[in-house]
């Protein structure tokens, strides 16, 4: 594999969560995010998946460096990005860019087009002479799919999925290394979804992209993903290749999670397992013991209350190398789901 142009080591974002007005005082924490690890390689697309608040958003904000974790390192070749401040800081948000997920209320109504894309410029004018910008901005226009004469029109004048095309030019503005995408085609229909990833695939190969791809499905980033992490209450539990979550999966959530997405062919539909999940997803104020899944799982006993499982090839993958052996944070990992 190429040299990772990001690693993520015990990363934590808690939330203060606190009671009163005049006098505030805290009783407790949001555990949006609580000790994730992952590593990006260069040029590669890793997957991020889980349930609506399992703390996606948040860890893509610490990615691009708009919030500070609790804890943690977010390591950006070699250099820890954590604890940068002034210059050296922006330089480095400078290279890391995100796209938002909705892409009608993350463009200013009253921007024009032209601006909107423009604007990483007035953050950043060393990117960009001045009387250079509105030809860079056409190009950015050209490059996702969009008439460069657009550049004066406003959001309002395009649809959901021009939107987010615009939405992608500012993120290429700066000609960042990594973008992070955090849901951008889930306000979509499904029909334009493809598009959109179809353009990010080819933008990917055009600017030696790395990509956070963000989704709360495991079908939708199935096709862009080189691996993919799936998340559940603020922790990675399963990450591995296309082939081994999607073919090999381990981890009891991964399977269940699995065993929802859509299936065309009929005669398929009808053989496989429907695990359905029993339960909401616990309060990330309020984490439970031992595995944090356990009050979900189909396959939970005594020992799960007590250890935490690590995210590691399980200890009966670890002699048989073979695509069941990834990182699975279950004590009883089985490709098995039952
Ligand atoms: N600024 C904040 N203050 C307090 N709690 C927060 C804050 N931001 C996020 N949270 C909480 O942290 C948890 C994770 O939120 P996050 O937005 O990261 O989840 P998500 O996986 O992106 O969810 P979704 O799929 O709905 O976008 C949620 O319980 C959320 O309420
Ligand atoms: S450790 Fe136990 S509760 Fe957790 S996923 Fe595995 S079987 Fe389920
Ligand atoms: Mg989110």
């Amino acid at each position: 594999m190429a040299e990772p142009i990001l690693e993520v080591c015990g990363l934590v974002k808690h939330y203060p969560l606190t009671r009163g007005v005049l006098f505030k005082k805290q009783v407790g924490s949001v555990k949006a995010v609580d000790g994730v690890d992952f590593t990006l390689a260069a040029g590669e697309t890793l997957g991020i998946v889980g349930e609506s608040g399992c703390g996606k958003s948040t860890v893509a904000r610490l990615l691009c460096n708009l919030e500070r974790p609790t804890a943690g390192e977010i390591r950006y070749r070699g250099e820890d990005i954590t604890k940068l401040s002034g210059r050296a800081l922006k330089a480095v948000r400078r290279n890391i860019q995100m796209v938002f997920q909705d892409p009608y209320t993350s463009l200013n109504p009253r921007m024009t087009v032209g601006d909107i894309i423009g604007e990483p410029y007035e953050i950043h004018p060393e990117a960009a002479p001045k009387g250079d910008r509105r030809r860079r901005v056409q190009e950015l226009l050209d490059v996702v799919g969009l008439n460069p004469e657009y550049v004066n029109r406003y959001p309002h004048q395009f649809s959901g999925g021009q939107r987010q095309r615009i939405g992608i030019a500012r993120g290429l503005a700066l000609r960042p290394e990594i973008i992070v995408a955090d849901e951008p085609v889930s306000a979509l229909d499904v029909s334009v979804q493809a598009q959109v990833i179809n353009l990010m695939e080819r933008l990917q190969r055009e600017f030696e992209l790395s990509y956070v791809f963000i989704a709360h499905d495991l079908s939708i980033v199935r096709h862009i993903s080189d691996r993919v992490g799936v998340m559940y209450l603020g922790r990675i539990v399963e990450t591995g290749t296309d082939e081994q979550i999607y073919e090999y999966a381990t981890h009891p959530y991964t399977q269940a999670l699995l065993s929802a997405v859509p299936v065309p062919d009929p005669e398929a539909r009808e053989h496989r397992r429907r695990i359905i999940l029993t339960g909401d997803v616990p309060s990330p104020t309020n984490i439970p013991s031992g595995c944090r899944f356990r009050t979900r799982c189909f396959k939970a006993r005594e020992r799960c209350a007590l250890e935490v499982p690590a995210l590691e090839v399980p200890p009966v993958f670890r002699c048989t190398p073979g695509p069941a052996a990834h990182d699975s944070a279950c004590l009883f990992a089985s490709t098995e789901p039952v």
